[in-house]
């Protein structure tokens, strides 16, 4: 019998990481359908004429360069040619935790994680290297970014690169840390949900680059707050005319952003000490306005008279018999001042004002009531933009390590404090907290201590270059990251199996999951890969009839299909047994992957009929049976699968 020889394939798995220009190519078009030429490109003169008026043409623009700039973009559209490969044996409740900590360059992260994490961030904490001309700054190559790190990590052949500290006397020395910075700030910009926020700690040695280079990733108009962080009270001996005693920590915030504020200290909570019959409690403020514009002139409905019964001090809009001393709203100087409430909202709430004689003089004040709960929320305050404080000095810092690990030299971590207070104006129950220059973890150590205080659970995702240290019990700074994570976790259980005598503590996610940065496992992938010779190249050719690197395991791949499929790494994933061969699913059956070798139509049938949105399977699997593969397209056809691709 002859055999239909017309297959239908399934389409292949878009197996790069994020591309960032095609998305906005494609925006662009959205907006601007007419600039559209032949082959899907941009005409800008046409671009011009639509936007008219508004478009700069001038040859002397205003904003930023270095040299290296243009060179920042070429970073960013190069996709990664990585994966993150688990590591269940370092972590803590791989299967059931929620953060994340990565190991690796976090440029090539940063790029990895942008399907999955695209506007799924919160928070972003940095503390990058201030380029103080000791530091390390890695040396991104846009073109073989991947292939830096694995030299760097010792995991490809060395070829005499030299990886060291950007020195002053490099004439670029701005100018490498600005590219290093440019395009990472940029790829954590996506990650960002549309009410997140980003902070970076900075120093006198970038500040003011830093500040630049967040208005054009971010906006000018994202600009929050440049805080100075008082970290060493007594001043650090390292300047010739003066001592510093504080550093910058630069706040930006997404449109959407809303601050939590800050819980009130015990000083202000003290002063709510009045109470309602019904037990709330409040304090009385004076209904004088004071500040700026507090006069009569400046606000003149603002000026009325009020009434009050001398002998209760209630408060009434009308005079009469019992109501019948007049007041204004007088400064200390007799001149006319104004009331902080205008009449309408006077007249509505009299009951809440009360009138007192002022000690001595024959003059009186107006008072209101302030409630400590609002709407059922306890009130908050404004951080300040200095802040001071001993939980934000570097002496915080070195201690809570410290305590924790020994004899780790020549690190400074940043104060657990510091990123508890960022993390209170920013983050609410199941947000997620992003920090791609993690050092020792001290991000971790801040979110589980505070989530372990309050019950709310706060998520996390660490990236940390494998840096090498020397002395001190831990190889590399990863290796710190993940134990000092180790340790707050074993420190926190300790604690809370001494208290379970006093009742259950609540549920919270104290682990994490280890993932490693390393090359991909899928051929097609890395055969983008530049060769540098032509054995490499030959044996690239013959690795390509097998996609799949042959030393991977099935969970390595699962999580690389995850992430280039756009799911979190942490979503949930159920082994199924599905025609006798084993498939995973993914987020509760929306994403089917089948990794078996050989592939059947009992095998195909059982997947559809699970009505999955999504199915992946490896191409060899169908052996070259064309027919299984024609079918397995209809099957999911049918059951209404909307993509079923292939690797
Ligand atoms: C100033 S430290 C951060 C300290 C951290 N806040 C703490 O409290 O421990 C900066 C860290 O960024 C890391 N780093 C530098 N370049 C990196 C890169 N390309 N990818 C990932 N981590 C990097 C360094 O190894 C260093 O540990």
């Amino acid at each position: 019998m002859a055999h239909n020889t017309t297959t239908e394939e399934p389409e292949k798995l878009d197996l790069r990481s994020h591309h960032i220009a095609e998305d906005k190519l494609a925006e662009l078009l959205r907006l601007f359908p007419e600039i559209r030429t032949e082959g899907g490109k941009i005409d800008f003169d046409k671009l011009k004429l639509v936007l008219g008026e508004t478009v700069d043409v001038g040859r002397e623009r205003y904003g930023m360069n270095w040299p290296g700039k243009a060179d920042c973009f070429k970073t960013i559209q190069q996709p990664s040619l990585g994966t993150l490969l688990p590591r269940r044996e370092e972590s803590v409740n791989f299967d059931t935790t929620d953060n994340l900590i990565i190991e690796g360059d976090n440029l090539e992260v940063l790029k990895l994680l942008q399907k999955s994490y695209l506007g799924k961030v919160k928070m972003i904490y940095i503390d990058p290297p201030y380029n103080t001309g000791n530091d390390f700054i890695y040396p991104d190559n846009y073109s073989e970014s991947l292939q830096t790190y694995l030299e760097y990590t010792g995991q490809v052949d060395d070829e005499g690169r030299k990886f060291s500290t950007n020195s002053d006397t490099d004439g670029r020395f701005h100018s490498k840390w600005l590219n290093m910075m440019y395009p990472r700030l940029y790829l954590a910009r996506n990650l960002l949900s549309e009410d997140g926020a980003i902070f970076v700690s900075v120093d006198d040695h970038e500040v003011n680059n830093l500040r630049k280079l967040m208005d054009e990733v971010f906006g000018e108009e994202a600009f929050v707050s440049q805080i100075c962080v008082v970290n060493n009270l007594k001043g650090r001996n390292d300047r010739k005319h003066v001592a510093t005693a504080h550093e910058y920590l630069m706040f930006y915030a997404m449109p959407l952003f809303e601050s939590n504020g800050l819980p009130l200290s015990q000083k202000q909570l003290a002063e709510y000490k009045q109470r309602t019959d019904d037990g709330a409690q409040f304090q009385w403020r004076d209904l004088r306005k004071r500040g700026g514009a507090d006069t009569r002139t400046a606000r003149p409905k603002l000026f009325f008279p009020l009434y009050a019964n001398p002998r209760t001090g209630r408060v009434r809009l009308k005079m009469d018999e019992v109501y019948s001393v007049e007041i204004y709203p007088r400064k200390s100087d007799g001149s006319d001042g104004c009331w902080r409430w205008g009449y309408t909202k006077v007249s509505q709430g009299v009951d809440e004002l009360r009138a007192s004689k002022v000690d001595g003089k024959d003059r009186w004040n107006v008072s209101y009531r302030v409630y400590l709960e609002q709407e059922g929320e306890e009130r908050t305050s404004k951080p300040k933009s200095t802040w001071i404080g001993p939980e934000f000095s570097t002496d915080a810092g070195t201690k809570s390590l410290a305590t924790l690990i020994s004899n780790i030299v020549s690190f400074t971590p940043k104060p657990v404090g510091l990123v508890r207070q960022i993390a209170s104006l920013v983050m609410s129950e199941g947000d997620l907290c992003l920090d791609f220059f993690a050092g020792s973890g001290t991000t971790a150590q801040a979110l589980l201590e505070a989530s372990i205080e309050d019950g709310m659970a706060r998520h996390f995702i660490l990236v940390q270059l494998p840096e090498k240290i020397d002395g001190g019990p831990l190889a590399s700074i990863a290796e710190i990251t993940k134990e000092r994570c180790r340790r707050v976790i074993a420190r926190i259980d300790s604690s809370r199996s001494q208290q379970l005598a006093f009742g259950p503590a609540p549920e919270i996610d104290l682990g994490f999951r280890v993932f490693v940065l390393s090359e991909s496992g899928l051929l097609p992938w890395r055969a983008n890969t530049p060769n540098r010779d032509s054995v490499a190249l030959a044996q690239q050719l013959e690795l390509h009839t097998d996609h799949v690197r042959s030393d991977r395991t099935p969970e390595q791949l699962l999580y690389e299909l995850l992430l280039k499929s756009g799911f979190p790494l942490t979503d949930p994933i159920e082994t199924l047994n599905l025609g006798g061969k084993e498939v995973f699913s993914i987020s509760d059956g929306a994403m089917l992957i089948c990794l078996d070798r050989d592939l059947t139509h009992e095998l195909i049938k059982a997947m559809g009929d699970l009505h999955p949105q999504r199915v992946v399977c490896l191409d060899e699997g169908f052996a070259g049976n064309d027919q299984l593969k024609t079918n397995a397209v209809q099957t999911m056809k049918a059951r209404g699968v909307t993509s079923f691709r292939t690797v």
